[in-house]
């Protein structure tokens, strides 16, 4: 879909959108041949401008038909008009209607380009594998006029087009299936992202086992794909903060579960197993994009964790490259293990003030938080605070939760420095105690598990069912606002 502003309606556009707060819809000049009418059907409808509510109408306009959509947003939160952008692409994506034009007069710059952003959000969609789709299920939109915003509006979306195709990377990710995307091809995927001037690291196999990551190859063995360990620096303060802000994702390109292997209801889900991974990659891409003055590093631990002669086994124990041992009671808690190399590494090679790490880590997250909220853990309360604040203004919330030492101690194992499973309650606090034991002190460090807000049943807001891009939005504003002076 194109997306340009302009200054007014161009002539060819068959759909016209227009967003409206509570206190404007009774007064409302729309420009149109039959306003009234228009208005008077939406106010019959019940129509008031409410935050959600919308409108759509067939009337004629310039002797051909178009479609009208009426947007509500309440009292005028940016959220609330990025969510009406998506809401006309939800309305009109495959009703046959080609050019959208959203007339942006009566809304300020940020609204006209949140609701640009909300639009390019949802209409995101893959495709590529269903060649016999009907006609009448193909996207139709093809174009998206901004019409009548004022300059600053389109300056402003620049910023938002950037992050919009972190977005879209992220929700490529995810959505291919595991034969497409493996450690390798994940990072083909993500070697475009030098061109806006990422510096790309990529350790193979070989190298990783110099360096003696033996928990994240652990598991990898089972696997006849090679892992890899991707690492993507941004650096847009030329040199100015020297300790990085690392983002570290999980990224299990299928997890079968190992030997302790799961059941086969589902067990399709876990392709997207890599959203950390992917989430990251995806963040790179948006403050590379957007040419963000921070410095960042963004580290994906990629393998494939199957079932095979090679596999490890329930009861190894494995020694990460932190010197630390792990008994491997269950081979389906691997992104902890892939992680907890990931995090040394990290921390060896950039001294990086803050982590974030982001893995779909425990099914138990979502029994605690369903899919609406992603789970927090944190040794730090500033660090808590600032994601907290990212996370509402950005749209990816999230919910802090507990680490404590009598959490710490059900990790411990009597063979090894600590086992990779608790006991029955609290799984996702003892993962996440799991991962601590990997941070040096004096680094403020957060964990977001991430298992439920990766992939949605239903359509949201701003994406259709499938993957959502969690974590993407919700880094970038954290990077914004505290990083960028
Ligand atoms: N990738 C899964 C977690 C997961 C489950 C994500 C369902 C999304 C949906 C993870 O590797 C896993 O298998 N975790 C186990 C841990 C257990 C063995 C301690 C789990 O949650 O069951
Ligand atoms: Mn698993
Ligand atoms: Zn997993």
């Amino acid at each position: 879909m194109k997306i340009e502003f302009v200054p007014t309606r161009p002539a060819e556009a068959d759909v016209l959108a227009f967003i409206v707060t509570k206190s404007s819809f009774d007064g409302f000049a729309f420009p149109l041949e039959n306003a009234q009418m228009v208005h008077d059907t939406a106010k019959l409808a019940r129509f008031k401008g409410e935050a959600g509510q919308s409108f759509l109408l067939i009337a004629s306009e310039g002797g051909k038909l178009v479609r009208i959509v009426l947007l509500g947003v309440a009292d005028g939160d940016a959220g609330d008009y990025q969510k009406a952008g998506g809401e006309i692409i939800a309305k009109v994506q495959t009703s046959g209607a080609k050019h959208i034009a959203i007339h942006a007069e009566n809304l300020s710059a940020q609204a006209a380009a949140e609701a640009a952003y909300g639009a390019t959000l949802r209409n995101w969609r893959m495709d590529k594998y269903r060649t016999k789709l009907a006609d009448t299920s193909k996207p139709s939109v093809e174009a998206l006029s901004v019409a009548g915003a004022s300059a600053e509006a389109a300056a402003l979306w620049t910023r938002y087009a950037a992050i919009a195709d972190g977005v879209a990377l992220t929700k490529e990710l995810v959505t291919e299936p595991a034969n497409i995307i493996y450690p390798e091809s994940f990072v083909e995927r993500c070697k475009h992202l030098a061109d806006l001037g990422v510096e790309i690291t990529i350790l193979d196999d070989k190298q990783m086992a110099e360096l003696g990551m033996g928990a994240l190859l652990g598991v990898a063995q089972g696997s006849r794909r090679p892992a890899r360990l991707l690492a993507m620096k941004w650096d847009g303060t030329g040199g100015a903060q020297a300790r990085p802000v690392a983002f570290v994702g999980k990224g299990v390109t299928f997890d079968t579960g190992g030997i302790s292997i799961k059941p086969a209801a589902g067990m399709e889900d876990m392709k997207w197993d890599m959203g950390g991974a992917g989430a990251v990659a995806g963040v790179m891409k948006a403050l590379a994009g957007r040419k963000a003055k921070a410095h960042v590093v963004g580290i994906c631990g990629l393998v494939e964790n199957m079932p095979d002669g090679n596999a490890q086994r329930p009861g190894d124990i494995v020694t990460s490259m932190s010197g630390q041992t792990i008994e491997v009671l269950n081979t389906d808690a691997e992104g902890r293990l892939v992680l907890c190399d990931a995090l040394h590494w990290t921390q060896e090679t950039y001294n990086p003030e803050y982590i974030v790490d982001l893995a779909t880590l425990t099914g138990a997250i979502i029994v605690s938080l369903g899919s609406e909220y992603a789970g927090m853990f944190t040794n730090d309360d500033g660090l808590a605070d600032k994601l907290t604040a990212a996370g509402k203004a950005s749209g990816d919330p999230l919910w802090r939760f507990p680490l404590s030492k009598a959490y710490d101690k059900m990790i411990d194992s009597p063979i090894a420095d600590m086992k990779n499973i608790g006991g029955k309650g609290a799984g996702s606090i003892t993962a996440a105690q799991f991962l601590q034991r990997f941070i040096k002190d004096g680094v403020k460090w957060a964990h977001l598990d991430i298992a439920g807000t990766v992939w949605a049943d239903k359509p949201g807001a701003v994406w259709d069912k499938g993957a959502t891009g969690f974590g993407v939005r919700l880094l970038d504003r954290f990077v914004a606002d505290n990083f960028e002076g």
